[in-house]
């Protein structure tokens, strides 16, 4: 199955809008990217990963305005956090672009001006409907007269009236079925690809790429009043980053173009599918190998985005997990093709019995009982037994199977795979009961040793590109040496079971989470009971002057994982600053009902912890069969005391 044309290997993840931080679903696509680079660094290919930021746009002028920022400041702010979290997970990038850049700039602008020239761009007049928060045209086939809802993410549209330069995309609309039809394999899941080829199919109209209401973006070349339509920036980035419309760069471009796989979500397929192969077929460029094209990671049967106020952040659960865990789950059980649920429970309990029971185990058993019998050097065995020679035949299998799903970018079926290896690796060993054996039958017991480092050996380097430093610590554990080309798939291949190994006892790999710090009951705790008229209780107004009651701003409110009940907040008090606060609200607001209002605190209670979190204050709410925030009729500064 294994392709070896060239020994160059170009991978890219989509681009992220820079409007807050990155977010699990952010991760999810570049982990995939990451993954995929590994594999092939693995088989000896010189391997270029990019990945970056997507900076103009009106959805990201909108959101620094209202950040109070000025674009510019807006999205500097938080490429730190990109990076920062893209090292913690280690997502190994050559290199991170961003479309403010100026050669990225200079070169899309250089773009413009060759398609322009040579008849592929001209100026016209758009008249129809957009989606800020896809940057999407959204007519394009008839005139509507009511105000349509985006089909991609279901929100309303506003009219855009105005003058444009078009890109000739109906043009291309016969070359671009001709490629699909000849490039099957162009659209990874195949069954992504009829929904491109039948839009295509009922008519491309001309794609308008400026916009003269937008100010934030690229501006057109040799016409002031037009800014580049942010997709036809954004797509470019695949090649401006390796060094198109830039001088002395050529060879770099050619080393590396066309690109073997852009990596994307299902919900900008038609800008890579249908956009990018027409404006590379304008440019005279060759096609990229693939798309390959993943789900979304949903909660609650939603997708997460921070739209919907149900985003996860990747460094909360690096906190609680570390990073590879959480890789492994990713890769593991949202199947690259579908949607996938995503729950800090069964996050918690496969990372409890795939990671620390069935691999973590394996190894520290082994290592264990050696040991206890003060083996540190297991030599190379000179014949194996029937059932070690079995096993060597499954490992063997192992890596055929493993390697064609691999290939065919089905890493959950190929972690699936390896999981069946280790467990058959787990029944060998323990099957033999090799710790009755260590004092009548040394031999025996060093052939088991050796067969169980073998394995190990092996998943080590299959599981590399899911979790590279810990597998680099177990291969540590037995000896060898963790340098890549030790462990390429030719050289496990080639690997007749021969080696010898030293070793090490190493911390448990993994660790099983710890049950929750808070339970149900606690949470429930949090609203304080009401006391009924029959058992009013009375305070004197020295007790009431005791509590501190200040009128707040919400300006972030998220779920928690794990918890039904709880919102996490972060309200402006004004002069008191900003706070956490935790609030048991879920089940009567959804986040986006909070962001934006004020409510009513007690901000002198003592900080607790919940699900992880603390609070700083309590929010206070109306209580009949629901919840319902108390709030002020006309608004007030932040920080205002109540009483
Ligand atoms: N800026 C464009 C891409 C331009 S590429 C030339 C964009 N940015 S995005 O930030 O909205 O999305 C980037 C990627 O993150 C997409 O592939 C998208 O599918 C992915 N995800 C965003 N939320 C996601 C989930 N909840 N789950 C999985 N991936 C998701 O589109």
């Amino acid at each position: 199955m294994r392709m070896i044309e060239k020994n160059t290997y170009y991978v890219t993840t989509p681009i992220y809008y820079v409007t807050a931080r990155p977010h699990l679903g952010s991760l999810y696509s570049t982990l995939i990217a990451d993954v995929i680079a590994r594999w092939q660094t693995m088989q000896g290919k010189k391997v270029f990963f990019l990945t970056g930021t997507d900076e103009h746009g009106q959805k990201v002028a909108q959101a620094a305005e209202k950040a109070g920022k000025s674009p510019q400041e807006f999205v500097d702010s938080f490429i730190q956090a990109y990076k920062e979290v893209w090292h913690q997970y280690e997502l190994g990038y050559t290199y991170f672009i961003r479309t403010t850049d100026v050669d990225h700039v200079k070169a899309v602008q250089q773009w413009i001006r060759k398609l322009r020239d040579q008849g592929d761009i001209y100026k016209g007049f758009y008249k129809g409907w957009y989606c800020t928060p896809c940057e999407t045209f959204v007519t394009e086939k008839e005139e509507i007269k009511d105000t349509p809802l985006c089909p991609t993410c279901g929100r309303s549209t506003s009219i855009v009236e105005e003058e444009t330069y078009f890109f000739r995309l109906s043009a291309y609309q016969d070359r671009l079925l001709k490629f699909y039809e000849e490039h099957p394999d162009f659209i990874v899941p195949k069954e992504r690809a009829h929904e491109v080829t039948s839009f295509v199919k009922e008519g491309l109209r001309d794609l308008s790429i400026s916009r003269t209401t937008v100010n934030w973006g690229i501006p057109f070349p040799d016409d002031a009043l037009h800014i580049t339509y942010v997709w036809a920036d954004a797509l470019n980035n695949y090649i401006t980053a390796i060094g198109w419309g830039q001088k002395g760069k050529e060879k770099e471009f050619d080393a590396w173009w066309p690109a073997d796989v852009h990596v994307l979500g299902k919900d900008i397929v038609r800008f890579h599918a249908i956009y990018w192969p027409a404006f590379l077929m304008a440019s005279g460029l060759a096609m990229p190998k693939q798309l390959l094209v993943h789900g979304w990671i949903k909660i609650n049967q939603q997708k997460m985005s921070k739209s919907f106020g149900n985003v996860i952040d990747p460094r909360d659960l690096y906190a609680s997990y570390g990073p590879e865990p959480v890789r492994y789950y990713l890769m593991r059980y949202m199947a690259i093709t579908q949607d996938g649920e995503f729950s800090i429970a069964d996050l918690e309990q496969k990372i409890g019995s795939d990671l620390a029971d069935a691999l973590g185990n394996l190894l520290n058993r082994m290592v264990t009982l050696a040991h206890k019998f003060d083996v540190v050097e297991v030599p190379a065995v000179a014949v194996w037994g029937e059932k070690s020679l079995a096993l060597r035949d499954e490992s063997s299998n192992a890596v055929q199977e493993y390697s064609s799903y691999m290939e065919d970018f089905l890493f959950h079926m190929a972690l699936g795979r390896a999981w069946k290896f280790i467990h058959q690796t787990n029944a060998y060993f323990h099957e033999q009961e090799p710790w009755k054996m260590a004092k009548v039958d040394s031999a025996g017991f060093m052939e088991i040793l050796s067969a169980t480092c073998h394995s190990l050996k092996t998943i080590a380097a299959l599981l590399w590109p899911m979790m590279p430093s810990k597998m680099e610590q177990m291969l540590d554990s037995i000896g060898i040496p963790k340098a890549l080309e030790n462990n390429t798939l030719d050289n496990i291949e080639l690997n007749m079971w021969s080696t010898s190994f030293m070793l090490k006892k190493i911390p448990n790999l993994f660790e099983k989470p710890e049950a929750k710090e808070v339970s149900a009951t606690a949470e429930a705790s949090l609203q304080v009971p009401i006391n009924t008229a029959s058992a009013v209780q009375e305070i004197g107004i020295e007790d009431f002057a005791k509590v501190q009651l200040v009128v707040g701003g919400i300006e972030f409110a998220e779920i928690i994982l794990g918890s039904d009940k709880l919102l996490k907040l972060q309200v402006d008090f004004g002069d008191l600053g900003k706070r956490q606060i935790l609030s048991g609200v879920r089940k009567s607001y959804a986040p986006e009902d909070l962001v934006g209002k004020q409510g009513v605190f007690i901000v002198n209670l003592k900080p607790r912890k919940m699900m992880g979190f603390e609070s700083h204050g309590m929010m206070l709410f109306a209580i009949t069969d629901r919840q319902t925030a108390l709030t002020v009729l006309t608004s007030v500064p932040n920080g205002s005391k109540v009483q």
